[in-house]
């Protein structure tokens, strides 16, 4: 399983960039209202600190409702960075969404339908030509319902349908559902970079390195 960041702040991005796990990273309205600063500067800048990656979701703005009023914000979008390939268009998962999605996947531009709480939805947005869809785990588990069994079901799905988008888990809270969704089959987690903190972390490899520093102490001494 692949790991994006789902972030739109530069220093955590920077961050996650230079440890070298980093495939892609992932923006929404959200995140990118929390960093007060205009939208396609901070994809530009984004695009520009992560080179390698093979993703950066920018997500369409909430005051495009029609296709085609998100069709024009993604036709502005892929021109930052000159038609870089790894902006990916993020999409909400609506039928203007998906009718936006098909044009784009026809033109070959790279889709993210975001907002994915139910398998048919995950369906839905496959046939329409997504590359990636994005089940919301986090926000299922907040309504008391199994956010990893959506991975688990949309993973068999795709495996029996020989659909080809790849599945983002988003809305990742903690270390246990990185595990739980990589064993489900996601290709992807797009996770905060506090989690990619706390998943290198063990208190066994600190007691560990504590040891190690000690004997190395002693013999040093002697
Ligand atoms: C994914 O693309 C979304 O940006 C994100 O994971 C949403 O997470 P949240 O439910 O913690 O806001």
């Amino acid at each position: 399983m692949k790991l994006f960041i789902d972030s739109a702040n530069v220093a955590d991005i920077k961050k996650a960039y230079k440890v070298g796990v980093l495939s892609g990273v992932t923006t929404n309205p959200s995140l990118v209202a929390k960093e007060g600063v205009k939208f396609e500067d901070r994809i530009e800048e984004i695009l520009k600190l992560v080179p390698k990656v093979e993703s950066v979701s920018a997500e369409v703005t909430p005051d495009a409702i029609t296709a085609e009023e998100m069709i024009a914000q993604a036709e502005e979008l892929i021109k930052i960075n000159n038609y870089d390939k790894n902006i990916t268009i993020k999409l909400p998962m609506t039928l203007d969404g998906l009718e936006a999605c098909r044009y784009l996947a026809d033109k070959g531009i790279k889709t993210n339908v975001t907002l994915i709480f139910t398998v048919n939805q995950a369906l839905l947005a496959a046939r329409a030509g997504a590359t990636y869809v994005s089940p919301f785990l986090g926000r299922l588990d907040d309504i008391s319902e199994d956010g990893v069994q959506l991975v688990v079901k949309i993973a068999e799905l795709f495996r029996i349908h020989n659909l080809d988008a790849q599945i983002i888990a988003a809305s990742v809270r903690h270390p246990d559902h990185v595990t739980r969704v990589a064993m489900a089959g996601a290709h992807i987690a797009t996770v905060p970079f506090s989690i990619i903190e706390q998943i290198s972390k063990h208190p066994l490899t600190d007691q560990g390195l504590e040891k190690f520093a000690a004997d190395w102490k002693k013999a040093v001494k002697s």
